[in-house]
């Protein structure tokens, strides 16, 4: 999508709001947008093509896809928490082999970019479903789950330990069409983040998505026993966005050649814009989903004013830009009005209410 002038709002005080060329380039993909939706909250998009066009998207990601169909944990799965969601649902999905013959066959008839998840409980069970999407094609990268909190034993979060890490991430790579990158999607429950990142890069991973949920829980008070039945959950939503804004700036730093995809907690164009200045390529969105399907697409509309109103052309151009020294050109916003008008847009996003309303 190239830089354009379009109108809106109510028509006495009408302004004309500019938006930067969004496109992207992610691990040698180009993207429309650099705005994907984040594995699990949105299924394989189907249901969020009603809302929106999907292809407007710069990818569709995936729902975490095992080797064999899984019913997922008991009820319930979801809880509310003051500023996000916890989650527990047991990686809940058809299995690869139904999931490429509906789920992606769909995907591809619609034209979406894709991106696809693959969860295993074993290092083996990674490059089955490896080899089986190269058999398949049709997609246009895989990421590599190795941080789901919601497993039979925390032994099987890969992602917590840079030997196992390395291990499902080489399996991947070995089983993969060479040309097809492969994104580690990563935990922030960890010591030190920048070392697990190290440990996949060597393995193969072409880039990293940063961050999965963080481990939570919550305990009803009133039967006084954990709300989830699964105990544990995942924690998403705008209370874990610092902790993930962190882990991009980490691993940007330590590796600035590495396209990172960021997510965690992003409800708005300067929430993703905040990702793009710490070194992300790409924003997925997710829990934001859950309270207004159109989050990605608004988010996407949202984000090109944002980086115009900071006298931008290019998104791609914002990429890492937090790290610059301090005295690097800052081109000047095209005009006051313009910053003033991307702020208006999502100033609304800013109370702390997020799925209640
Ligand atoms: C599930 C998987 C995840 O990767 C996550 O972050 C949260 C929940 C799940 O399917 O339970």
């Amino acid at each position: 999508m190239s830089a354009a002038v379009v109108t809106g709002g109510d028509p006495g005080r009408r302004q004309p709001i500019e938006h930067a060329d969004t496109a992207v380039e992610l691990a040698g993909i180009g993207l429309p947008s650099p705005v994907l939706t984040a594995s699990g909250c949105a299924a394989a998009g189907r249901e969020l093509d009603e809302f929106f066009d999907i292809t407007e998207l710069g990818a569709i990601v995936t729902k975490s896809i095992m080797l064999k169909p899984q019913a997922g944990r008991a009820t319930p799965r979801m809880s509310e928490t003051p500023s996000g969601m916890l989650n527990s649902i047991g990686l809940q999905g058809p299995g690869i082999d139904a999931f490429i013959e509906n789920d992606l066959a769909w995907l591809n008839e619609r034209g979406a970019r894709t991106i696809v998840s693959i969860a295993g409980e074993t290092v083996e069970e990674y490059g089955r479903l490896a080899a089986k999407l190269r058999s398949s094609g049709g997609f246009d990268a895989i990421e590599v789950n190795i941080s789901c909190p919601n497993v039979a034993d925390r032994g099987q979060v890969f992602a917590c330990r840079a030997e196992s890490a390395a291990q499902v991430v080489q399996t991947v790579r070995r089983s993969s069409d060479s040309r097809i990158p492969i994104f580690a999607k990563l935990s922030p429950d960890v010591t030190d983040i920048v070392e697990i990142a190290d440990a996949v890069i060597r393995a193969g991973a072409t880039g990293l998505s940063l961050i999965n949920t963080l481990l939570g829980l919550v305990i009803d008070t009133t039967t006084m026993r954990p709300t989830l039945a699964g105990t544990t959950g995942g924690l998403s939503g705008p209370a874990i966005r610092p902790v993930a804004l962190r882990c991009v700036w980490q691993v940007h730093q330590a590796f600035p050649a590495i396209p990172i995809i960021g997510m965690g907690g992003i409800r708005s164009g300067r929430d993703a814009l905040e990702f793009l200045l710490a070194g992300a390529t790409a924003v997925s969105v997710g829990t934001a989903i859950f309270h207004d399907p159109s989050a990605p697409s608004r988010i996407h509309a949202e984000l090109a004013a944002e980086v115009r109103a900071r006298g931008f052309d290019h998104v791609q151009d914002v990429i890492g830009f937090a790290h610059r020294a301090n005295d690097s050109d800052v081109p000047s916003p095209t005009s006051a009005q313009h910053a003033t008008t991307a702020q208006q847009e999502s100033s609304s996003l800013e109370d702390w209410d997020f799925i209640t309303e």
